[in-house]
């Protein structure tokens, strides 16, 4: 399917830099906004993580893009059209060919998520011993890689911790590093080199092209494979098209093409990429594929369905599709960096350029009295929450994990992210983004720290349980009170 070109964006005739929906809302959810003094409760309750919150509780879910995306109606319509055979099922000769036409890949093994691609990848080809180099992990990532006996090797450059930075891609590879890690640690111990799409973890940042050819000379030189973490690829293809300048006049599709072209397994989360459920491992290298081919029935279910629902798999088929539009793939972009510079007018510490999946707000400069110790990002999300009704998450020491003498491993970066799932908030809303986080930052003295107090072993930020240091949350409701009235 080609791509639909646009010529630029919509000017408006005031001036105003302002992004412009190119879809209309036509199914629609009802929000609840509680008051202050419940969102104190509720956060209690939830045990300051906002992972624990209840939708009844939370106004504007910002939490992930994953799964939250909004679905078209063409989505939808072809989940009614799904043959749900077990084995052999026409959707999945249908999401076959959306892959190869949009990936270029041939061979594609469904999975009910991109984790458990990163677990399939990683029982496969990780083991005691090995090194993962990579742009930088993502916390699933990781915890697979570690569980294998592997060891992650991030090889970001300088720029990719720079909050305030022009670069238009902070999500680059070290190349120098990336030499140097595969010479002494020796090429057979490096089963591959993984690049994520638009860099999650440091705020959505794209790799360009131009640097990941290059990751793939030295690939070739030492004859080690590269997986793309492709969950997040459509806004990488986007961000490369809108800044390096070789791509401008290249269309989505090509540039996706060209991307899946250099990597020998692509695998992604279609919750992100293409607004639905499942994901996939995808390549053309037949041996590879019999590699990882088994542990599908085993660990997701049968080869044409992966373990979930044929019907998602029909719009996953029709969201790869809609990855190859621009206004599709660019809506949640263009909001981000509305958002982001309106944030940064108003002095407020925030990820600069904006990139994918949402606007990441720097907590040790927003707070900076609170220690890394006492989770600087996590109290933000939190104290962000009460004021708010916003739910955010915590993208920092909280999402780290503890090293093997049980002290905390400090993140480079302290996060606050709010997600901007595609086409599901308009402009007001972002606007009272913007407005709340005005007030936070105002009233930024305020804010305290956390302390864990129900801590699991792995992956601690989704059900570990906090509680704050001193009893800021209530100065800050009564705060809150004071300027706003009874407002909400
Ligand atoms: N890789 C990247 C880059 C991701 O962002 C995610 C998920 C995964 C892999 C795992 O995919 O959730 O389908 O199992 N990111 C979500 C987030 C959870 O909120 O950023 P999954």
């Amino acid at each position: 399917m080609e791509n639909i070109q646009k010529k630029g964006t919509v000017k408006f005739f005031s001036g105003k830099k302002i992004p412009l929906e190119m879809h209309k809302v036509r199914i629609v959810q009802s929000l609840n906004l509680v008051p202050v003094e419940r969102r104190l409760e509720a956060i209690k309750e939830g045990g300051y993580n906002t992972f624990l919150l209840e939708t009844k509780d939370i106004f504007l879910d910002m939490l992930t893009d994953s799964g939250t995306n909004a679905m078209s109606d063409q989505q939808i319509s072809k989940m009614f059209v799904a043959d749900d055979a077990y084995a052999g099922s026409k959707s999945f000769t249908k999401f076959k060919t959306a892959v190869a036409d949009v990936f270029g890949k041939d061979m594609i093994l469904p999975v009910h998520q991109g984790r458990a691609a990163e677990n399939i990848i990683s029982q496969t080809f990780v083991k005691k011993g090995s090194f993962l180099p990579m742009n930088y992990h993502f916390t699933t990532t990781l915890a697979h890689i570690q569980l294998n006996g592997g060891t992650v090797v991030e090889l970001y450059t300088k720029e990719a911790m720079k909050i305030k930075s022009t670069n238009p891609f902070k999500g680059n590879m070290d190349i120098p590093r990336l030499e140097e890690l595969i010479v002494s640690k020796g090429p057979e111990n490096i089963p591959f080199i993984r690049m994520e799409a638009s860099t999650n973890l440091i705020g959505g940042q794209p790799f360009s092209m131009e640097n990941y050819k290059e990751v793939r000379k030295i690939a070739d030189k030492y004859k080690i494979n590269i997986v793309l973490d492709a969950s997040l690829i459509g806004e990488n293809a986007y961000f490369i098209k809108k800044r390096e300048e070789a791509y401008f006049d290249k269309s989505l599709g090509d540039i996706l093409r060209e991307m899946c072209g250099l990597a020998d397994i692509v695998y992604f989360s279609a919750r992100k990429v293409s607004s639905s459920r499942g994901g996939g491992i995808c390549t053309n290298n037949m041996d590879l594929y019999y590699k990882m081919r088994d542990l599908v029935p085993l660990y997701e279910g049968f080869l044409t369905y992966g373990g979930i629902s044929i019907r998602e798999i029909e719009a996953m088929t029709v969201g790869l599709y809609e990855t190859l539009e621009e206004d599709v793939v660019g809506q949640s972009p263009s909001f981000i960096e509305y958002a982001v510079n309106e944030l940064d007018k108003l002095g407020i510490p925030v990820v600069m350029p904006g990139g994918a999946l949402g606007c990441h707000v720097e907590a040790q400069q927003f707070i900076p009295q609170v220690p890394q110790s006492e989770y600087p990002a996590g109290a933000l999300v939190a104290a962000f929450y009460i004021i708010s009704g916003i739910r955010g998450m915590e993208r920092g020491t909280l999402s780290s994990i503890r090293d093997e003498n049980g002290n905390d491993i400090l993140a480079e970066l302290e996060l606050m992210r709010l997600a901007f799932p595609r086409r599901v908030f308009t402009l007001s809303q972002t606007e009272y983004v913007i407005d709340r986080l005005n007030w936070l930052y105002n009233n930024r003295e305020l804010v305290g720290g956390l302390t864990f107090v129900e801590e699991p072993p792995v992956l601690r930020f989704f059900t570990g349980r906090l509680a704050p240091v001193s009893d800021w949350p209530e100065k800050l409701v009564a705060k809150f009170r004071a300027d706003f009235g009874d407002s909400l």
